[in-house]
């Protein structure tokens, strides 16, 4: 007889399916990945109480299908067994356009998109451009980096505090506080990890709350003047307010800066990819796709089914949690030919990195002309540069956003 594998046999207890929190699964879960969908690309794990989505196909068609989106607090009783709504950090995390439903969501979407309009995004280039620059300007002649900390950190933060409007003077709170990532995950946080979150929405928030009265005493052209007006008229509660310029601070950098982190680290790890690049300039814009594709800075997104809902020929049942693995999605080979392999030239490339449906990543062009400057910036002035622990970085201990501690480098400099 087959063995069940998802019961302990001596305590018939439910088994994880796999551990989120094991440090081999955070550093490369492909692996995993591949088997969790030999298995089926639709698994329920009874002791996450989820499903896990692991085909491009099951996870893109969740992502669309309306009969799916979000219920965070009842996301949350389902991690937690009891209601967070009573901590900072998830009640205002509620109130973001993130986990929001229609018509909510519609309506505090539409708030920022024209901020995002292609047009706009891509006059923000030029800036960018000189940013990359000048960080270089300072770095180059170190001979040294801890590329997350003071390039892959750095860029990021600078562009959403401009396109926010927050001033200079104000930045080294965002510069030198992380966000608390691990809000994200399936796996319950611990108290001092809560506590820790908490204490970061409350001096995060107290700054922004602060920063709002002044731009209504002093109006600037920028984001925040704009909603701040826009709440001033009704059209956004305070609450919402904070929580969405907190969401696009968080979402404007930590995921960046890991495409950055994460991409460097597989260009090194594959140095004929790299050669190519060197080579061919004109490929940057399909390397930032294949990089976010080959090792997502965002590993999965959570979906709740509104109703019984047959996917793949399984009935998911009505309140059920779908963890749609985008990270497994952009390496499945009924989609992607030989999905372990960079390559930089991949043509009809559609990762899932973005997610999908109405929460599709508001960042995405922004994403791309940071990522193809920083590249750009960086493997142009520092052509020669070398990583310290290539084989074995040290990755952050999450599961949902996926990225490096450190990543140390090297070069002679000039
Ligand atoms: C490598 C960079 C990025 C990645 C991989 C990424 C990924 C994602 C993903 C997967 C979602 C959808 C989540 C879901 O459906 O549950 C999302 C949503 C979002 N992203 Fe990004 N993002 C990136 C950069 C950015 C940037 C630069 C910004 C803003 C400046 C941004 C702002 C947002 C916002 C506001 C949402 C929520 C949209 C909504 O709920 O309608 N992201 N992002």
């Amino acid at each position: 007889m087959m063995e069940d594998i998802t019961v302990d046999m001596v305590s018939k207890r439910p088994l994880p399916l796999f551990n989120p929190r094991d440090p081999d699964f955070i550093r490369n879960p492909y692996p995993t990945y591949h088997w969790l969908r030999q298995q089926s690309p639709l698994l329920w794990d009874p002791a996450g109480n989820y499903w896990l989505a692991t085909s491009y196909d099951v996870c893109s068609e969740i992502l669309r299908d309306r009969r799916f989106g979000r219920r965070y607090g009842a996301l949350l009783e389902n991690i937690y067994r009891r209601s967070m709504m009573d901590q900072t950090a998830f009640r205002l995390m509620a109130m973001t356009m993130l986990m929001q439903e229609p018509p909510d969501h519609t309506r505090l979407r539409g708030l920022v998109t024209k901020a995002f309009s292609a047009r706009r995004v891509e006059s923000m280039r030029q800036r960018i451009r000189t940013l990359v620059g000048e960080l270089l300007d300072q770095l180059v002649p170190r001979g040294t980096m801890d590329v997350i900390r003071d390039f892959a950190h750095v860029l990021p933060v600078t562009v959403i505090c401009d396109l926010l409007g927050i001033p200079a003077e104000d930045r080294r709170l965002f510069h030198e506080t992380a966000i608390s990532t691990r809000m994200l995950d399936p796996v319950p946080m611990n108290e001092s990890e809560l506590r820790e979150a908490n204490a970061m929405f409350e001096e995060q928030g107290a700054y922004f709350t602060d920063l709002f009265e002044r731009r209504r005493r002093d109006p600037g052209d920028d984001l925040v003047t704009a909603l701040v007006q826009v709440g001033d008229e009704g059209g956004l509660t305070n609450d919402e307010l904070l929580a969405n310029v907190w969401l696009l601070f968080a979402a404007g950098h930590e995921t960046t800066r890991n495409l950055i982190g994460n991409g460097l680290l597989a260009l090194h790890r594959n140095p004929g990819q790299l050669a190519r690049l060197h080579l061919n300039p004109r490929l940057f814009p399909s390397a930032v796709t294949e990089l976010l594709r080959y090792d997502s800075p965002v590993q999965f997104v959570g979906r709740t089914a509104f109703e019984d809902t047959e996917i793949a020929g399984t009935t998911i049942a009505e309140g059920q949690v779908v963890l749609c693995l985008v990270g497994a999605a952009n390496r499945d080979p009924a989609k992607f030919d030989e999905p372990d392999s960079l390559d930089l030239g991949r043509s009809n490339n559609r990762p899932l990195s973005f997610g999908g449906g109405i929460h599709f990543c508001l960042g995405a062009q922004l994403t791309q002309i940071e990522g193809q400057e920083a590249f750009i910036g960086i493997l142009g002035r520092l052509p020669g540069m070398r990583l310290q622990d290539i084989e074995e970085p040290s990755w952050q201990p999450n599961f949902a956003i996926h990225g490096l501690k450190a990543l140390m480098a090297s070069w002679d400099p000039p």
